[in-house]
């Protein structure tokens, strides 16, 4: 059964998750609450709904993390096994160093941040129908210069593959999906980093190997800055998104089971909010994640925001567009707004950061 399809799935998992930070501090970005459990689940949940069964994770930062929550994979429907670089391979090199756990011929590999309602099984067979030797799953973006910028032909062959540059000749990028023919993986370089954007595929097109583009427009996001993952989590909580593993109703909120919220308090815009979490009286939650065991004040307004783990918002505190670590305090009044971060464990005092006078 494990093998049906001849086809394994690879997910990179390894980043440090820099833009993520306070939050990534403590743990990996594919392991933060996003609608009520760990990212990478959602992501994990499709794979399997494409009836891949064998899944490689490649980990580096914070690798036990991973295995602590998702064991042998039985639990989620799959075979999991986890492959830690010690030193962080970059992309291409953490693809490399998971082949001896690969026996299928295709290899769909996944960036470990992405949300994405791609037809999996479309694109693996738009791979097998092109004999190509990688294809590469393309979205169209407003500004595709925090991408790799992947311009095609007429029968979708990739003409080049340009990673972050200041002027990209097409708004199509790499939108972190590829299926790769195992002998293909089996010619990068190991033992050493490599980027599969910088490094592999510049190498392939100049060796003239089959690269395609499947261009999709459904649902894509990727994860990797506050305001995307807040909205990941929102639009996921109100099924904008696609996931199998939702822990609740498609709604305008979710609250997980011990999160208690006060009547008169408004939560929506798809706010997920964690266990033993508590929003008090008139407070105003939209569009926002709230860690387990936070609790946001009476009176208080957060917007687009993520509060972490014990994080206390005082009343009447604003915050919006922001990131709260883990067991911050917010004091009472307080006005945080655009796109400001509060370290883990730091105190600001009652109205002791404000942006309007
Ligand atoms: N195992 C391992 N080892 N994983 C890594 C390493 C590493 O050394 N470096 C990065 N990763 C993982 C990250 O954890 C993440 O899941 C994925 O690789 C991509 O890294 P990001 O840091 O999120 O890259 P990006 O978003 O800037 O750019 C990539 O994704 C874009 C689409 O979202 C590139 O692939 C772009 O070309 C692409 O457009
Ligand atoms: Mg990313």
């Amino acid at each position: 059964m494990s093998n049906s399809k001849n086809v394994a799935a690879v997910v990179l998992v390894g980043g440090q998750g820099t833009r993520l930070r306070p939050l990534t501090l403590s743990a990996p970005k594919p392991m933060l609450p996003t609608a009520g459990v760990p990212f990478l689940t959602h992501l994990l949940s499709r794979i399997r709904q494409a009836g891949i069964r064998n899944v490689v994770l490649g980990t580096s930062y914070r690798a036990a993390t991973f295995s602590d929550y998702f064991g042998d994979g039985a639990a989620f429907g799959l075979e999991l096994e986890y492959v830690v670089e010690t030193e962080p391979l970059g992309t291409g090199g953490a693809i490399r160093n998971v082949l001896d756990h690969i026996s299928a011929d295709d290899v769909m590999v996944f960036n470990g941040d992405i949300l994405s309602g791609v037809d999996l099984t479309a694109l693996l067979a738009a791979h097998r129908r092109k004999r190509a030797d990688v294809t590469l799953h393309l979205v169209k973006v407003d500004d595709p210069r925090a991408f790799g910028c992947v311009p095609t032909d007429d029968d979708n062959r990739v003409q080049a593959f340009l990673e972050k540059t200041n002027a990209p000749p097409t708004d199509q990028i790499n939108a972190g999906t590829y299926v790769f023919r195992r002998d293909v993986i089996a010619g990068i370089a190991a033992g050493r980093v490599v980027s599969v954007e910088r490094e592999t595929f510049p190498g392939l097109l100049a060796g003239g190997a089959r690269l395609f583009g499947h261009l999709d427009s459904t649902y894509w996001l990727d994860l990797g800055t506050p305001a995307a993952f807040v909205k990941g989590s929102a639009d996921l909580v109100r099924g904008l998104a696609p996931t199998d593993a939702l822990p609740g109703p498609v709604a305008d909120s979710l609250l997980l089971p011990g999160a208690v919220a006060d009547t008169s308090a408004v939560i929506g815009g798809g706010t997920a909010v964690g266990r033993g979490a508590r929003i008090e009286a008139t407070a105003q939650v939209d569009g926002s994640i709230v860690f387990d065991d936070a609790r946001i004040g009476a009176g208080s307004v957060v917007r687009r925001s993520v509060i972490g783990r014990g994080a206390v918002v005082e009343d009447g505190a604003v915050i919006c567009d922001a990131v709260v670590g883990d067991g911050a305090v917010i004091g009472a009044g307080c006005e945080l707004l655009a796109g400001i971060r509060v370290w883990p464990g730091v105190t600001i005092a009652p109205a002791g950061i404000r942006f309007s006078a």
